[in-house]
C-alpha cells in the first residue's frame, strides 16, 4: 500500500477522556480525528475512570452519521496498562489506537496481536481497529525507526514527540530561547519523516503546545508541510482550522500539478518537461499526482 491509499489525517485533536464536555467540543470541531487520551493527559488514579468514559463516549458515538475519525491513545506497552486499555476501548470499536512509545515494527506486531485478540472477543472482524504509531519517543525508538515497513496491514502512520525524549535524554529543554526545536528533536522529527517515507506511511507533525499562538502554529505547521508531513496533532480546538487550512491544497496548488500532469500526459515517454520556463521531471509528477490524490480524498 503507498501512502497515497491512505485515509487523509490533516488536524487530529487530543481530548483527555476524562474531560466531559470537551468531548463534545472536540467532535463540533472540524478535526478530521478525535484522539481521545488515556496516556499523558491522565494520571494513574484516574485510569480506570477515562477508561470507562472512552469506551462509553465511543460506544455513544460511533454511528453518528457525520463524524470525525475516533482513536484512542493508550499506554505503551512498557506500562502493564496497555491489555486494560484495549479491553475496555476495543468493544467501543476506535477507528484506531494510537500507539505512543512504538519501538519499530516489533513493538506493532505485539500491538496487533494483543488487537487481535480483543476484536474476537468484542466480536469485531479482524484488523478493524487500525494503528498510527507514536514513535521516535524514546532513543531506542528511534534507532528502529526504519523497521516499520509491512508489519501490519494496521498500519495507518507515523508521528513523533519530543517530551518524553527530552526527558529520557535528562534534556533541560528541547527548545531554544525562541522556541524552535533544539537539533536532537530537529533530528528526532526527521528521522520519523524518514521511517514514516520508508514504510510508505503518511507523516504527522507533532503537537505545537502554544496554544494561543496562531500565526507561530501557522509558520510552523507550513514548514512542517514544505518537509513532506500530511497532517498535525492539536490540543486546543482553535488549532484545528489552522491545521486544516495548511494542509488543504490550495486552487493554485491544484492547478500546477494538474499542469504538471497534462504536461506529462501530452509528452508521453518524456522524463522532463518545461512549464512557463521551468524544469519539471518524474519527482514532480510524482508529487503532483499524491497532490491531487490527497484533495480527491478530502471531498
Ligand atoms: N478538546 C475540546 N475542547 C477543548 C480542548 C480540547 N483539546 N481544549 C480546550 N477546549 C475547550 C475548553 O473546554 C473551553 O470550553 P468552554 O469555552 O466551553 O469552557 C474552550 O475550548 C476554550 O478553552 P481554553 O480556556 O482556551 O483552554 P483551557 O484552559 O480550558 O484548556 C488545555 C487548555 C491545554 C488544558 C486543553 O486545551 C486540553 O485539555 N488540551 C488537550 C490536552 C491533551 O489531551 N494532552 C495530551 C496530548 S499532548
Ligand atoms: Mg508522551
Amino acid at each position: 500500500m503507498t501512502s497515497k491509499e491512505k485515509p487523509t489525517m490533516r488536524s487530529l485533536l487530543f481530548v483527555p477522556a476524562d474531560a466531559g464536555a470537551k468531548l463534545d467540543k472536540a467532535m463540533a470541531s472540524g478535526a478530521d480525528v478525535v484522539i481521545i487520551d488515556l496516556e499523558d493527559s491522565i494520571t494513574p488514579e484516574r485510569k480506570p475512570a477515562a477508561r470507562q468514559a472512552a469506551r462509553e463516549y465511543l460506544t455513544a458515538h460511533n454511528a453518528d452519521a457525520k463524524r470525525p475519525r475516533l482513536f484512542v491513545r493508550i499506554n505503551g506497552l512498557d506500562t502493564g496498562m496497555t491489555d486494560a486499555d484495549l479491553e475496555a476501548i476495543v468493544p467501543g470499536k476506535p477507528d484506531a489506537v494510537l500507539f505512543p512509545k512504538a519501538e519499530g515494527g516489533a513493538s506493532v506486531v505485539h500491538l496487533d496481536a494483543k488487537l487481535s485478540a480483543q476484536e474476537a472477543i468484542a466480536g469485531l472482524a479482524e484488523g478493524a481497529v487500525k494503528v498510527l504509531a507514536q514513535n521516535v519517543e524514546s532513543a531506542a525508538g528511534l534507532f528502529l525507526a526504519g523497521t516499520f515497513k509491512d508489519v501490519s496491514k494496521r498500519l495507518i502512520g507515523m508521528t513523533w514527540g519530543p517530551e518524553d525524549l527530552s526527558a529520557e535524554l535528562g534534556a533541560e529543554s528541547n527548545r531554544d530561547d525562541n522556541g524552535f526545536l533544539t537539533e536532537p528533536y530537529r533530528f528526532a522529527r526527521s528521522v520519523c519523516l524518514f521511517g514514516a517515507a520508508a514504510a510508505k506511511l503518511p507523516a504527522i507533525e507533532t503537537v505545537y503546545v502554544d496554544f494561543r499562538n496562531s500565526e507561530g502554529l501557522r509558520q510552523d505547521t507550513i514548514a512542517a508541510r514544505r518537509d513532506g508531513f500530511v497532517g498535525r496533532l492539536a490540543i486546543h480546538p482553535a488549532q484545528v482550522p489552522v491545521i486544516n487550512e495548511v494542509f488543504t491544497p490550495s486552487a493554485e496548488q491544484i492547478d500546477k500539478a494538474k499542469a504538471i500532469i497534462a504536461a506529462f500526459a501530452a509528452n508521453p515517454g518524456a522524463g522532463a518537461v518545461g512549464i512557463d520556463g521551468k524544469m519539471f521531471d518524474r519527482p514532480h509528477l510524482v508529487r503532483a499526482q499524491a497532490l491531487l490524490a490527497r484533495v480527491g480524498r478530502l471531498k
